[in-house]
């Protein structure tokens, strides 16, 4: 099978969160199935363009309502990544150096999925499948089967939308269904979900399939979507939760390329002690002390607004025996009182304010304990790294992180749990991680039963390849 995956992010090439991770992993492990795996994404100016060799494939020219543009295709010439890479560039739109976050977003990402189905209609074949994830790319299926200029040739084309995060659903104006090629204005309830262009929502209604990255998130939609309830209900007949994987090639701490001192389930506590060190001395912490840290985005549903008040909490009620280490941007509320709690610290609490890889692999090995008081987790990656860096997740029990955490209370259980993303449910797991953390001989078993999970990709490339399969045999 020939897939193309379209996607606003790839790592290691462009990433803002887990998307990037997934889209960089998964095409990689369907390839190794014995298909053919490519990915198309906008050509930002990133690190990777100017570090690595490419080939241009593709010049085209087409428009954007009465806005004509060039554009070009390249293709990455190594394969280093294990798929094809192909990034698209529009002068003037695509260019920047992030990858959202500009007040054009919306003409951005519809230019780039105008480029992506301009090219491929002047390919000589047709691909499979069509994967698209968000809703940066989710007017695809539409577009396939309503625009004129596509549908007679790629109409037929099976198409899949992976829901990674349904809080995020690119809504505008309808004025700018202007932006799309002509296409048959009876279709335009295709388009509309609450008297906006919603293209999450038209993704869902257009595509084939729909995934959620848990069967858990799938299930926790139905009550709270973001608006999308009704409508997912209403679809629920070709929707799907596959959990994600991991890259265990990139996420591996004995050959970890972001820090030196590896380590494997056999040496892990040495090994960890060590980055653990690393950490402490670089942000002036106890390395006697546990320490627990949180990576990722600080905004509402990631619980980021939480924080503050339980690690004052903590040393309010528990007492000053454990570090905290905070990794992440978002809310400026948030930053500044994370940045300002820095006076308040005696050795036992900072913060680093931004985005930056290599730190956050050092933590995942150096740290005991990684935060997650998510308000919705469709499924989530930092708990999975932790795993298998030895590294024990407390989470909130919600979506992916109910269906890869147990609680070790339970049998066979590895991580903690709570049930309420509020400052008290939070604070009760810092306590309980305190009290593991002081009985050494059951944070070891733990270390070994985490880092002894597979959560690679396996499982979830057959079930995604069985879903095309399916869609291919008209099922
Ligand atoms: P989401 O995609 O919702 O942000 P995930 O848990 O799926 O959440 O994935 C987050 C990914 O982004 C992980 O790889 C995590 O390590 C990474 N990440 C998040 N924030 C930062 C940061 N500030 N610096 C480095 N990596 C980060
Ligand atoms: C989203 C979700 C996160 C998920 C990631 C990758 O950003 O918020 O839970 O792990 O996508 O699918």
């Amino acid at each position: 099978m020939e897939i193309i995956h379209v996607s606003a992010e790839c790592y290691p090439v462009a990433k803002a969160g887990g998307l990037g991770d997934v889209v960089g992993a998964l095409p990689k492990y369907q390839r190794a199935e014995g298909h053919v795996a490519k990915v198309v994404m906008p050509m930002y100016r990133t690190k990777f363009l100017f570090e690595n060799q490419f080939e241009v494939v593709h010049k085209g020219r087409t428009h954007l309502h009465n806005f004509w543009f060039d554009y070009t295709v390249i293709k990455e010439k190594t394969n280093r990544l294990g798929f094809d890479l192909y990034l698209v560039d529009i002068l003037g739109l695509l260019d920047r150096e992030k990858i959202y976050g500009y007040g054009d977003d919306t003409e951005r990402f519809i230019a780039f999925q105008i480029a992506v189905l301009d090219w491929i209609n002047a390919w000589q074949h047709i691909p499979d499948v069509i994967h698209v994830h968000d809703h940066h790319t989710a007017l695809i299926p539409f577009m396939l089967q309503h625009c004129y200029a596509y549908r007679e040739k790629l109409g037929g084309i099976a198409t899949v939308l992976t829901i990674h995060n349904a809080q995020y659903q690119g809504q505008t104006g309808m004025d700018k269904t202007v932006l799309i090629p002509e296409w048959d204005l009876y279709k335009r309830g295709l388009l509309e979900w609450a008297g906006a262009l919603n293209p999450l929502a038209c993704g869902i209604r257009c595509a084939w399939r729909v995934t959620t990255v848990s069967p858990t998130y799938l299930e926790e939609m139905r009550a709270s979507a973001a608006g999308l309830e009704a409508l997912l209900e209403y679809e629920k007949g070709k929707c799907s939760g596959i959990l994600n994987g991991i890259d265990p090639v990139v996420w591996d701490p004995l050959t970890d390329v972001y820090f030196e001192d590896h380590y494997s389930i056999d040496t892990v506590e040495e090994g960890k002690q060590k980055s653990k060190l690393l950490l402490c001395q670089r942000f002036n912490l106890d390395p006697r002390k546990p320490l627990i840290t949180f990576i990722g985005r600080l905004v509402g549903e990631k619980g980021a607004d939480l924080i503050p008040q339980a690690i004052e909490d903590s040393f309010y009620y528990i007492g000053r025996k454990m570090n905290f280490l905070i990794l992440g941007s978002g809310f400026p509320s948030v930053e500044n009182r994370l940045q300002a709690m820095r006076d308040l610290s005696r050795g036992d609490y900072n913060t680093f304010i931004g985005y930056d890889e290599g730190l956050s692999h050092l933590i995942y090995a150096g740290a005991d304990f990684i935060l997650m008081p998510s308000r919705v987790e469709p499924c989530g990656l930092n708990q999975l790294y932790a795993l298998r860096y030895g590294t024990v997740p407390v989470v909130r029990n919600t979506g992916g992180l109910h269906d890869t955490v147990i609680d070790f209370g339970d049998k066979n259980g590895y991580g903690i749990r709570f049930n309420h993303a509020t400052v008290g449910d939070m604070t009760h797991g810092i306590w309980r991680s305190v009290e593991l953390y002081n009985q050494p001989q059951k944070l070891y078993e733990i270390r070994q039963r985490m880092m002894a999970l597979d959560f690679s990709w396996q499982a979830s490339v057959r079930a995604y390849l069985d879903l095309y399969e399916r869609m291919r045999k008209g099922e």
